[in-house]
C-alpha cells in the first residue's frame, strides 16, 4: 500500500497552540515527514501566523499587516510563545523534515523564495520546501526552483489552466472538493493531490482509498500511526 504523505497542518496544532515553536517541535517529534505554516511579511520580517487579524490566535487587537514588527513579535501566541520568525521554524526543524510554506500575507512570494534560496546556500534541498497559495497571482512570483502547490477551497472551472499557469507541482483542495474524478485528473496532468484538513482516522483511510498523494492533518500522529513516515 502506498503511504499516504503526512503534512502536519500548523505543525501539530490538535495538541498545541498553531504556528508556534512548540506546535512544529511536536509535529518533528512525532516524525511527520513534512509540516506546513503560513506566512505574512512584516517589515521585511517573515512571521509565521494564519490570520489576518490578531484575536483568535494571540493577546493582540487589530490587523497583522497594520501592526509593528515589534507589537508582532512581544504577544503571546499561546503557551508563552511569540509567533515565530519563519527563520526560527527553519532552524528549529535543522532538515529534519520538509516545509511547505503558505503565502499567506501580500507580498510574500519574493522574500521567501529569497529566504528558502539562501537556505539551499547553507545546504537545505529545494525539493524540502514546496510553496502554496490561495492567491495564485502571488504564488506565480515564486522562484520557480521551489516546487509550487496551487491551493483551492471552492470547486473552479479551471482547476488545470490554473496548475498549468503555475507550472504547479500539486494541487491542494479542501477536502470538501475531493472526487475520485478530480483526483484521477489531478494525476493525469501529473499533479501530487493534497488535501486538508483530515483529521479523523476514517477520513484520513478514506483520503488514502481515493487515491489522494497526502493530507493536512491537526494531528499527524493519527497519520503516521495508520500509514508510518512517507
Ligand atoms: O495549506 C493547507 C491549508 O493550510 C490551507 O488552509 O486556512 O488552513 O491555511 P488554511
Ligand atoms: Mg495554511
Amino acid at each position: 500500500m502506498p503511504n499516504l504523505l503526512c503534512i502536519g497542518h500548523r505543525g501539530a496544532c490538535g495538541h498545541e497552540p498553531e504556528n508556534t515553536l512548540n506546535s512544529f517541535n511536536l509535529a518533528v517529534a512525532m516524525g511527520s515527514p513534512w509540516i506546513e505554516l503560513d506566512v505574512y511579511s512584516v517589515e521585511g520580517e517573515l512571521l509565521v501566523i494564519h490570520d489576518d487579524s490578531l484575536e483568535r490566535t494571540t493577546n493582540g487587537v487589530g490587523e497583522v499587516m497594520a501592526s509593528s514588527l515589534e507589537y508582532l513579535r512581544s504577544l503571546d501566541a499561546g503557551g508563552g510563545q511569540q509567533i515565530p520568525s519563519l527563520r526560527e521554524v527553519t532552524e528549529l526543524v535543522d532538515q529534519r523534515c520538509s516545509i511547505n510554506v503558505e503565502l499567506k500575507g501580500p507580498d510574500t512570494a519574493l522574500p521567501v523564495s529569497r529566504f528558502l534560496a539562501g537556505l539551499c546556500d547553507e545546504g537545505w534541498d529545494s525539493h524540502a520546501f514546496l510553496l502554496s497559495s490561495f492567491d495564485h497571482a502571488e504564488l506565480a512570483k515564486a522562484d520557480p526552483r521551489f516546487r509550487r502547490g496551487a491551493l483551492f477551497n471552492r470547486a473552479s472551472p479551471d482547476y488545470f489552466t490554473r496548475t498549468a499557469d503555475l507550472h504547479a507541482y500539486s494541487i491542494n483542495l479542501s477536502s470538501r472538493l475531493v472526487s475520485r474524478e478530480l483526483i484521477d485528473e489531478a494525476h493525469s496532468n501529473g499533479l501530487k493531490v493534497y488535501v486538508y484538513t483530515v483529521n479523523e482516522a476514517d477520513e484520513i483511510r478514506q483520503m488514502d482509498m481515493l487515491g489522494v498523494d497526502g493530507v493536512f492533518s491537526d494531528f499527524p500522529d493519527r497519520v503516521l500511526s495508520i500509514f508510518g513516515n512517507s
